[in-house]
């Protein structure tokens, strides 16, 4: 099973602000509805809530929670570990990180991740959520500008 983890940051990899996206870039939702659309996302409880009421849970996608609390609005697990089990032994293929910061490194750390779906937004933020260094890990294997970055597809160095 593939791991794919989709976001946008900017150059310091900075991703969030107070608990939302730091931008509204219109493209870059377009560029996420399709490469998600029909597949099954995976986010931390916090993105979850974050979502506008309507569009929770995200229509044309199986969602999943991690939460380690009782949640019954969707599909959820306690652990990543659980969440893995149970899509291999359902022979997924491949399943798309979507949000937050939590969630992210929590993959990062423990090798699990496969490609990444970047979103590079060329613009000047310093707010409060940063990923960890991840790019010394993976090869940038295409990259498409648009008006505010780059939409850019890495693959985990071996
Ligand atoms: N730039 C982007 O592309 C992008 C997109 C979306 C969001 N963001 C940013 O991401 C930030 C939100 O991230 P966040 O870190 O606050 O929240 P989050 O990762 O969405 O959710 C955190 C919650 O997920 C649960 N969780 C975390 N690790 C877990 C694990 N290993 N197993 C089971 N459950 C686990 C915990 O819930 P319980 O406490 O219930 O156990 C935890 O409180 C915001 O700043 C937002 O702007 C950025």
């Amino acid at each position: 099973m593939k791991v794919i983890s989709v976001f946008a940051m900017t150059s310091e990899r900075l991703i969030g602000k107070n608990g939302v996206l730091p931008w509204h870039i219109p493209e870059d939702l377009k560029h996420f509805q399709n490469l998600t659309k029909g597949q099954i996302v995976v986010m931390g409880k916090n993105t979850y809530y974050s979502l506008p009421e309507k569009y929770r849970p995200l229509p044309h996608r199986r969602n999943i929670v991690l939460t380690r609390g009782v949640f019954s609005e969707c599909e959820s697990y306690a652990s990543i570990e659980e969440l893995i089990q149970t899509l291999k032994s359902e022979k997924i293929q491949e399943i798309y990180i979507m949000w937050g910061v939590q969630i992210y490194k929590a993959f990062f750390e423990r090798w699990l991740t496969d490609r990444v779906e970047c979103t590079l937004i060329e613009w000047n933020y310093s707010w409060d959520a940063y990923l960890p260094e991840w790019r010394e890990n993976f090869i940038l294997k295409s990259e498409i500008e648009f008006e505010h970055g780059r939409f850019q597809t890495y693959i985990k160095n071996k």
